[in-house]
């Protein structure tokens, strides 16, 4: 927990235990006495077998309306919102809509805080280290409705006066979602798009849980946004050639043969450091040459 934090909420909701809400719903069993509600779309938990110290709901937020999604959140003293839509939703109905219907749904709930996971798309595609105020909005549409997003909560969360927590996730890797996923030239002769020399933002799974741990222990006066970033920018390109000769593979061909490193965004990561306290685990995503 970091300095001058609180100790954790009672009774937190975890709305989207998928690849990030499952684990960090388990850490809060783990930590906590009291019982931790996590609810998925379809009521089933991500590997079948629900952790111990886990209520598990089903709640779909764009089917549902407001009256009944504070129902199923009944008791929750603080909400880790950490929906996705997949690929057969919407990403406007989910982000946007369905956040308008939890969030009137938790105007209605006895929050001490609410942590939304945002993702560092929300930030412009510019050729530069950008921090975790950066005010200027990307261009994009799918950055745009994330950051569209963003603003719903702030606007919430500042006119019922409960604390947020905005947490900007760079890639997620981990268990199950390996970094050689990311290398999507299945075929040794695929050409990748591009040269593949812009920077990456990554995080491992397991910090990004600690982001969320810690995002939930800050003082109440504390609201803010936290990039949520490794340290590692390493080019995809430098990535990818490690991890197929790792694997015994030649390196990926690019359609581009390399341009300047750093032409793309860099995500700081400060506040994730010196509000938060995280000491990143998995600073680096880089793997070892053979
Ligand atoms: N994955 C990344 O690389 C990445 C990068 C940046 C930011 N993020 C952010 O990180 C967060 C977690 O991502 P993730 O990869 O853990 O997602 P995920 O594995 O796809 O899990 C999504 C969860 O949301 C639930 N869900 C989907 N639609 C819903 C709806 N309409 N109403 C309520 N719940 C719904 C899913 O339930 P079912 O399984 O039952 O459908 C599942 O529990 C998201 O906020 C995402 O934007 C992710």
């Amino acid at each position: 927990m970091p300095a001058g934090a609180s100790p954790l909420p009672t009774s937190i909701a975890v709305v989207g235990a998928g690849f990030l809400g499952a684990p960090v719903a388990a850490a809060l069993a783990g930590a906590g006495d009291s019982p931790v509600l996590a609810t998925t779309r379809s009521g089933t938990w991500p590997n079948g077998h629900v952790p111990a110290g886990i209520e598990l709901r089903a709640l779909d937020v764009v089917a549902r309306a407001p009256l009944e999604i504070a129902a199923a959140l009944a008791g929750a003293r603080a909400l880790v919102v950490c929906y996705a839509p997949g690929k057969q939703q919407d990403r406007r109905d989910l982000y946007i809509e369905g956040t308008r219907r939890l969030l009137a749904a938790a105007a209605t709930l006895p929050l001490a805080r609410l942590v939304y996971t945002s993702s560092t798309s929300a930030l412009p595609d510019r050729d530069a280290w950008l921090d975790d105020d950066c005010a200027e909005w990307p261009d994009e549409p799918r950055g745009r409705v994330q950051r569209e997003a963003e603003e719903l909560v702030r606007d919430a969360c500042a006119r019922h006066d409960v604390p947020w927590t905005i947490l900007r996730l760079g890639g997620l890797y981990g268990p199950g979602r390996e970094l050689f996923r990311l290398y999507r030239g299945a075929a040794d002769d695929a050409v990748l798009p591009g040269d593949g020399m812009q920077p990456t933002n990554l995080i491992h799974r397991d910090d990004a849980v600690q982001a969320v741990l810690a995002a939930l222990s800050l003082p109440p006066d504390q609201r803010s946004v936290v990039n949520v970033v490794d340290d590692d920018h390493t080019p995809r390109r430098e990535i990818f050639a490690r991890l197929a000769a790792l694997a015994g593979r030649p390196p990926p061909r690019w359609e581009r043969p390399p341009g300047p490193a750093a032409i793309g965004k860099q995500v700081g990561n400060a506040r994730l450091k010196t509000l938060l306290r995280v000491s990143l685990l998995h600073p680096s995503h880089t793997p070892e040459s053979p």
